[in-house]
């Protein structure tokens, strides 16, 4: 399946005075990876929260596979194909791993075992551990069911909020491995990273956003190089 996301114009808060995002746009297709980094309070969160309906823009559209989804609701968004793991509280910690997986897979119920199946099979540290609790796992093994559950529908765009905050560099690297196999099926991946230069070198295309609007956007190699970027975003 071919997927794209394309969010134009975006203009969203969270009260009715302020706008956070003052015209962002975003695009992401099939077999592309693109990070979206920049400063803290930039509005990263906040465009994928947006974008997965959480959030009404107050102006501009989001368009998924050339068709409107601006305004829906998260569930409606959700069965069109686009997942979204938020940063936090995005596994149930008293649950077990199957029943996590489960929950993942709500919005379609057919074949839910055997899809569960699947997915452990792309995950064997979770297949080991399907009947542990949650918050008996590790923050990586965490981090890896968050994105599992959001499999569970195979959706046609994956969106990632930091998945890698508060991990070691080795479980790091681990889930971007992971983040650039399932990039290799043909999903459409947007990950938001503090962690840029890692979020970088696995990105094909890469967004800068600073004070709610797009500051620097191209390719995630010659950004990752650019003198400017390295200076002021990367800090190298
Ligand atoms: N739930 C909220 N209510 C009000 N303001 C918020 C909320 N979440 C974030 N903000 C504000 O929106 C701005 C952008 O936040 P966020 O999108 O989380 O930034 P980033 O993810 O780039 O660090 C910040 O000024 C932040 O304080
Ligand atoms: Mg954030």
């Amino acid at each position: 399946m071919m997927s794209s996301l394309d969010a134009t114009g975006i203009v969203a808060g969270y009260g009715a005075a302020d706008e956070i995002l003052k015209g962002v746009d975003f695009n992401v297709r099939s077999g592309e990876i693109c990070c979206i980094i920049g400063p803290n309070g930039a509005g990263k969160s906040t465009l994928l929260k947006t974008i997965a309906g959480l959030l009404k823009p107050k102006a501009g559209k989001v368009s998924l596979d050339g068709l409107d989804i601006t305004g829906q609701l998260p569930r409606d968004i959700a069965r069109r194909g686009l997942a979204y793991v938020p940063q936090e509280h995005n596994v149930f910690p008293t649950l077990s791993v199957r029943e996590n997986l489960e929950i993942g897979g709500y919005v379609d119920t057919e074949n839910i075992g055997a899809r569960i199946d699947q997915t452990l099979q792309r995950f064997p540290v979770l297949a080991s551990k399907r009947r542990h609790a949650a918050r008996a796992l590790s923050g990586g093994e965490r981090q890896m069911l968050a994105m599992a559950m959001a499999l569970m529908v195979k959706p046609g765009v994956l969106l990632l909020d930091e998945p890698s905050a508060g991990l070691s560099p080795v479980a790091a690297e681990a889930l971007f491995d992971a983040i650039v196999e399932i990039g290799r099926e043909g999903m459409a991946i947007g990950i938001v990273e503090q962690n840029a230069i890692e979020a970088l070198a696995i990105s094909h295309r890469a967004y800068i956003l600073v004070d709610g609007r797009n500051s620097r956007t191209g390719d995630a190699k010659a950004l990752a190089a650019d003198p400017d970027v390295r200076r002021l975003f990367l800090g190298v």
